[in-house]
């Protein structure tokens, strides 16, 4: 395998560190007891199945997206991310260090919290079919009159659980309930403002933040036990970007995302469960454009490892 072909990751045989899981688009590995790697692969997932095709350079993407926003959010909350060197990660040769160069995360080994922390600041995806059907969203109550993708009064912390399957939203108080109310009150406060540097950060780029989803965790009690933010950070698997210039309330913003990829794949015969369809490569490339786009809008450059 090339350095440049698109990386899957699903023989989880990185060598020198040990396999510990994998998520839909990660594979963790644990380098030591307080040390683990993330490696960020091209998988896709979409109505939470995984495809079998990849987003070339996707996982370079997320990597790169993640780790500009992590440095520039640490005056407001401590976060896991300890380098994005491979040099730095302890066993690999140098095939495997040019195959994993700008996919990998080093980060601190934390305990998530089982609450998922979504901050909403336009109506749209779950939030919208919410409001539509019962005028709130998670149970908090908001204005009549919204409609699809309008903007907020003002950023709200929309908290779901952390499920294996689908995420159920959770009101305020079931996850007040989960984490504690004193938790509670600090997360929200950390991402509202997490939500306010992205809002101040993405508009002069022409970039309406309308959703995002953060992970916090504590560290082990023998180094403190202090909260951190975790997992990625306002990546385009996380987050819903839109272009200003296309958003117009009531109608669906194109956005900076897979959202070429779920309509396409809404237009198949497909019941949404495994296996996946086979994928028209023009949808994939058009995909992985929109991927490089948005990295180079918000970072001002490619990923590590591409274009090179
Ligand atoms: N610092 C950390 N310590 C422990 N677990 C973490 C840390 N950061 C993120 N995680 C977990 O690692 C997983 C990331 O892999 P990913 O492919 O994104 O999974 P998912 O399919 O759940 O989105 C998530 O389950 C997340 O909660
Ligand atoms: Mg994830």
């Amino acid at each position: 395998m090339s350095p440049r072909e698109p990386y899957l990751g699903r023989h989880r045989d990185v060598p020198g560190v040990e396999f510990v899981a994998s998520g839909k688009v990660r594979d963790i590995y644990a380098v030591d007891a307080d040390t683990l790697l993330f490696v960020t692969s091209d998988r896709v997932s979409a109505f939470d199945v995984i495809m079998d095709d990849p987003i070339p350079d996707k996982g370079r993407v997320l990597t790169a997206v993640a780790a500009w926003w992590f440095e520039r959010t640490r005056d407001l909350v401590p976060n896991h991310l300890l380098s994005t060197r491979v040099e730095d990660v302890p066993g690999l040769d140098d095939a495997w260090r040019e195959r994993l160069r700008g996919r990998v995360m080093l980060v601190r080994s934390a305990t998530p919290t089982p609450v998922e922390w979504v901050v909403r600041g336009y109506l749209a995806g779950s939030g919208w079919k919410e409001y539509r059907a019962s005028g709130t969203v998670c149970g908090i109550p908001l204005p009549a009159g919204l409609q699809l993708a309008s903007r907020l009064p003002e950023p709200i912390l929309t908290p779901t659980t952390k499920a294996d399957d689908h995420d159920r939203p959770l009101s305020p108080d079931q996850a007040r309930e989960l984490v504690g109310a004193e938790l509670y009150a600090q997360v929200e406060r950390v991402a509202l403002d997490l939500f306010r540097r992205g809002t101040e950060v993405l508009a002069p780029l022409g970039i309406l933040f309308a959703d995002t989803k953060f992970e916090f965790g504590h560290l082990p009690p023998e180094h403190g036990g202090g909260l951190l933010l975790i997992d990625e950070i306002l990546t385009p698997d996380s987050s819903r970007f839109w272009p200003a210039d296309a958003w117009q309330p009531g109608v669906n913003p194109p956005s900076y995302d897979k959202q070429i990829l779920r309509d396409h794949l809404e237009t198949l015969d497909w019941d949404k469960q495994y296996p996946p369809p086979a994928l028209d490569p023009a949808v994939l490339e058009r995909t992985a454009a929109r991927y490089l786009e948005l990295c180079e809008k918000v970072t001002g450059g490619l990923p590590e490892g591409v274009g090179a």
